[in-house]
């Protein structure tokens, strides 16, 4: 592959996510690829599903990872982000895998000589592995993602997740939608191309032949963009009439808020690849780690 660092799905073209897709395939039907070196993992949010699955991939290659979470380097004493890339190389890290509260654009500055580094999380920017999981598990269960049509429910304006997932799903042909709160739709989504904006889920749903669920991101909200999750729920959630009226499968990235987000007694029912997810995650890792070092 041309790029040393994934730090946003822009980073790849097309060619690049085809031969990752085709490495994710041959490490799910168990090929087998070494690596050396030791991996960072700097966790500066929580996170389940993305850090154990780098965690995994790290391993199952060969690699050596280490982990620090919040409140765990000298960040916290005032170091900047870009020295503690530089230090981290210093120390002869191969892979830095971070996840931020902030956005890490423009990044250029951040990409030294000897470390690469894979954006786990950034923010409202940027998930791109996320983003690839997204991609690689609708094109399992779908025969052409050309004019399929994609319908993104929730918090669109705060998700880094949506920013990634559209993007590739606008690639490779898909038609996407966009349904939540007037409050948490972008005012501006033409950097994805024609979007069409749903006020009425249920209309969204009807259109719709994949329907992507986010969480409300309470963290990073400024003010009281929704009236209630019980509200919200009602007139957006994933209810047990609405997962009926699904054309094709739901997915979520996870976390997932039961009875805000999704119904719990549908979270894992037949039309759900939630779980496809996660399982997914340890094998686009893996690839996007080998694709990414395997040349340099
Ligand atoms: N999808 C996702 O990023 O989940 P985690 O926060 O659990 O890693």
């Amino acid at each position: 592959m041309q790029t040393k660092h994934l730090i946003t799905v822009k980073d790849l073209s097309v060619e690049e996510i085809k031969y990752l897709q085709s490495l994710f395939k041959d490490f799910k039907e168990g090929k087998k690829a070494r690596l050396d070196g030791r991996a960072i993992l700097l966790f500066l949010e929580s996170s389940t599903r993305t850090r154990l699955s780098f965690e995994i991939a790290l391993r199952d290659l060969g690699m050596e990872p280490y982990y620090i979470g919040k409140g765990e380097s000298s960040i916290e004493k005032g170091e900047t982000f870009k020295d503690t890339i530089k230090t981290i190389s210093a120390l002869g890290f191969r892979v830095l895998v971070f996840r931020v509260p902030f956005v890490l654009y423009p990044y250029e500055s951040y990409l030294v000589e000897d470390i690469t580094l894979i954006n786990a999380g950034d923010g409202t920017h940027q998930h791109p592995t996320q983003g690839l999981i997204d991609l690689f598990t609708a094109m399992e269960h779908y025969p052409s993602l050309e004019n399929l049509k994609i319908l993104f429910v929730g918090d669109i304006l705060h998700s880094r997740v949506f920013r990634s997932s559209a993007e590739l799903f606008r690639l490779f042909g898909a038609q996407l939608g966009v349904c939540g709160p007037a409050t948490l739709i972008p005012s501006d989504l033409s950097p994805f191309g024609e979007v069409m904006v749903f006020d009425n889920v249920d209309e969204g749903i009807e259109w719709a032949d994949l329907v992507i669920y986010l969480r409300l991101q309470e963290e990073r909200f400024k003010e009281n963009y929704i009236n209630s999750k019980e509200s919200y729920f009602l007139q957006f959630g994933l209810t047990k009439e609405r997962y009926r009226k699904l054309k094709g499968y739901f997915m979520h990235p996870g976390p997932v808020n039961v009875y805000v987000d999704v119904d719990g007694e549908v979270l894992y029912g037949e039309k759900s690849l939630v779980l496809q997810q996660v399982r997914n995650g340890p094998y686009v890792r893996k690839a996007v780690i080998y694709g990414l070092l395997d040349k340099h």
